[in-house]
């Protein structure tokens, strides 16, 4: 294991207390300046440590593998967490290999590079204060239930932030603050020939980044639980809680085949539910009013101009308010 993931795994473990630089040349069998080389090479690459000639901490809490493996008690997500302190993207990493991963693995970074968006977008991570993640499943349904899964992500997403702040999901995929995204979902499904090999559902959360910083564009539509809460986050509480959520609801649904549990907590979190809306795609972009998420996790809206009923499934639109991103 390279001398910068031990370091890096050891201040985990050690966080919130700093650490001699000492007792970290012992620990990794170095000496102190080979130590102190270390440790200012995370800084540069803007990991959160503070240090000064004797010791050294993280500042903020990172993803701590460990810590949240002893309070997961689930039946099947989640039994194997594989971390990796950076990689360009969660999803891309699962859906690669997707051989060497088995149904309820979940994969981590602190750091992100290069992360995907729904409709090809880019997505955003800042190291060590946001949380990628991505679930791998390899299910036995068809993928037409695969649709699904991205309204039950949301609704465990929900659910799990509901201790920091009060969020609101916007269908399909994000999770709204204050009229801003602090969070999103990008399901993923891979195929061979026509038989279904897995699905990835990869979470992004804004947890302790500082959107006051960038320019106005950005922080009109985005946010983190920071900005909002002016608390800082820890990301292995949020981790596991929402972990512990999304394998109640994944268990009861596949039990049980009844989509009614999750799809309630979709409605009730709903900010689009009884609205006026626009929905975009390349060509068109019409006005219409919410009226329902259905049992297959699909929106229905009624066009204004029409008065026609149609059930959006979640791949070709995008939506809006009227005056504003939501
Ligand atoms: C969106 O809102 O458009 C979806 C954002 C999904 C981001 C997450 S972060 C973990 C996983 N890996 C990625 O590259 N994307 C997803």
């Amino acid at each position: 294991m390279p001398y910068s993931t031990q370091l890096i795994s050891f201040l985990k473990s050690c966080y919130p207390e700093d650490v001699s630089l000492h007792t970290l040349a012992l620990h990794l069998n170095l000496s102190t300046t080979k130590v102190m080389t270390l440790i200012s090479e995370l800084k540069d690459l803007g990991y959160p440590i503070v240090y000064d000639n004797r010791s050294c901490q993280f500042d903020l809490p990172l993803i701590n593998v460990e810590s949240i493996k002893s309070h997961l008690d689930t039946r099947t997500i989640g039994h194997q967490l594989i971390f990796r302190d950076r990689t360009p993207s969660t999803n891309i990493l699962a859906l690669e290999d997707l051989d060497s991963f088995s149904h309820g693995d979940v994969l981590l970074t602190d750091y992100q590079t290069n992360g995907k968006g729904r409709m090809g977008r880019n997505w955003h991570s800042s190291l060590g204060k946001s949380i990628a993640l991505s679930i791998i499943l390899k299910p036995d349904i068809e993928n037409k239930k695969a649709v699904l899964l991205t309204q039950l992500t949301a609704a465990a997403l929900s659910k799990s932030l509901e201790p920091f702040a009060d969020t609101s999901i916007k269908w399909p995929n994000d999770m709204i603050i204050n009229h801003k995204k602090v969070a999103g979902i990008l399901t993923e499904s891979q195929f061979n020939g026509s038989s279904l090999e897995g699905i990835v559902i990869g979470t992004g959360i804004n947890t302790n980044l500082d959107f006051d910083d960038t320019d106005e564009e950005v922080r009109m539509k985005a946010t983190s639980l920071l900005n909002e809460t002016h608390e800082v986050v820890d990301p292995n509480h949020l981790i596991t809680s929402f972990i512990s959520w999304f394998d109640e609801l994944y268990t009861e649904w596949t039990l049980t085949g009844d989509s009614s549990p999750f799809i309630a907590i979709c409605k009730e979190k709903s900010i689009l539910l009884n609205r006026e809306i626009t929905v975009k795609n390349e060509e068109l972009s019409r006005m219409a009013r919410v009226t329902d998420i259905n049992s297959d996790g699909e929106l229905i809206v009624i066009y204004e101009d029409t008065g026609v009923e149609e059930a959006l499934q979640t791949l070709d639109f995008s939506i809006r308010g009227r005056q504003s991103y939501i």
